[in-house]
Order: structure tokens, then sequence, then C-alpha cells
């Protein structure tokens, strides 16, 4: 069985003043989760998230590394610098990386082989953009951005492997994907890891949806079979509503 997960992304939202008000509210919402429950942080909200996550059932995660250990990447976070701050989760790939920062599946790969030698666990972004959708080629196109970002990953490191399926127009549009083309892609996804690495790999990956996902539309969404949680974006500012979500995933 996969245990379901729900992470927020948090993206360029909160100083650590507001970061630490906000997980304050979040620990009694969230406590007693049957899911996995992430927070994916700005890095300089990583101390302040951390104190007051200390032994509570909330992870901390960062949005983006390099895949260099170290060196004159200016303004870059290595893995150990993440590690180290307490970080657990990586999120690689977010569309915003792809679109605003020059991001390619080839550097996406990097980061994923960096993140997962250093032990951290990765959210892995893929997503078509509405074009792509229109011209029908969706499905090829988010099996060919899993496949490159997955090169050279192990059967043994994909275990510390989680796979967000964000179609890039549902994300922060209001849009969001209907539960059918959710699981639609998620199926893809899982099909093109039953491809890669065996079927038993394929059952036991955790595949989130994200993209407008809200207190409203999650218990649909995270009800069908393929799709095991949630990347969490805006809805993941307002405590009270990112914990409906993490509790509509308990009971999914
Ligand atoms: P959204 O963002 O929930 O605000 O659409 C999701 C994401 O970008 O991960």
């Amino acid at each position: 069985m996969r245990k379901p997960i729900i992470a927020g992304n948090w993206k360029m939202n909160k100083t650590p003043s507001e970061a630490r008000e906000l997980v304050s509210a979040l620990v009694p919402l969230v406590k007693d989760a049957a899911c996995d429950v992430v927070v994916c942080t700005p890095a300089v909200d990583f101390a302040a998230v951390s104190e007051v996550i200390k032994g509570t059932n909330i992870k901390l995660g960062a949005e983006n590394m390099h895949w260099k250990e170290s060196g004159a990447y200016t303004g870059e976070l290595s893995a150990a610098m993440l590690k180290e701050s307490g970080v657990e989760y990586v999120i690689l790939g977010h569309s915003e990386r792809r679109q605003y920062f020059g991001e390619t599946d080839v550097t996406v790969n990097k980061r994923v082989k960096a993140a997962l030698a250093a032990g951290l666990k990765v959210i892995l972004c893929v997503g078509e953009m509405l074009a792509d959708r229109e011209n029908g080629v969706t499905d090829e196109l988010v099996a060919l951005q899993t496949k490159i970002a997955l090169k050279d990953v192990s059967a043994g490191e994909l275990k510390n492997v989680i796979i967000a399926y964000e179609p890039v127009w549902a994300i922060g549009t209001g849009k969001t994907a209907t539960a059918e083309q959710a699981n639609e892609v998620c199926a893809v996804i899982r099909s093109t890891i039953k491809a890669l690495y065996g079927a038993e790999a394929a059952e036991g990956i955790t595949i989130q949806y994200g993209g407008s996902m809200n207190a409203k539309n999650a218990a649909e969404l995270l009800a069908q079979p393929d799709v095991d949680g949630g990347l969490i974006g805006g809805a993941s500012l307002k405590a009270p509503d990112f914990a409906v979500i993490v509790d509509a995933a308990t009971k999914g």
C-alpha cells in the first residue's frame, strides 16, 4: 500500500516570522494525519520551521537545490546545506523553475541524482503546458520528462522519489484538472515507471497531483486510484485549508 503524501509548496511566500506563525497553526491541525505531511519552504524559513516542527509529524522540504557539492554558483544551495538545515524533501523540476529559470530535463536529472546521493527524498515535478494538451501530446511529454529526470537513477534510489503531476495550465490559475484527467496522467506516469523499473516499482511509487488543489476539490482528486497525494501551492499558505486537504488524504 502506498502511503499518501500531502506537501505544501510555499513558493516565494512567508518571511521567517510569518513561517513560524503558519506552521505553529498547522501543527495541532494535522497531528493525527494518516498521510505524510511536508512543508516545502523558502530557505530563509528553514530554521524557524525546523524549530516549530521538532517532535511533530510535519517534515521539512526545500523548493530546489543545485547538483554541485559546492563552488562558484551565486545564489544556489547544495544538498549538504539542505540536509544540515533539517530538510528531508526537495522539490525538483517545478514548472516555475523550468519556465522562469531555464531549467531543462537534463539539469533536473542532475539535481535528482545529487539529491538522492545525499539521502534527500525528491518530489519530482512533471507536467504539460496548455498547448501540449491541445496538441494531444500530454502523455508523451510527461513520459519523456519522467524518463529523462530519472536517467541513471537506480531502482533502490527510486524508493526515495515521489512524482508530482502538475499540469502547468492548472498551477495558480484556479483551473484544476478534472479528477479523471489527473488520474489518467498519473496512470501514464505509473506505466512509464513500470516500463523502466518493473511492476513492483510502479505499484510502490507515490504519485501526487498538483495544480489548484484546494480544500473543496481535494477529496475528489485524492479518491482517484492513481493519485496518491497532492502538491499544494496557494492553499498551503492557509493552515485550515491545508489541514482539510491533509484530512482528505487521510480518508482517501
Ligand atoms: P497551486 O500550485 O496549488 O497554487 O496551483 C501548485 C504548485 O505549483 O505546486
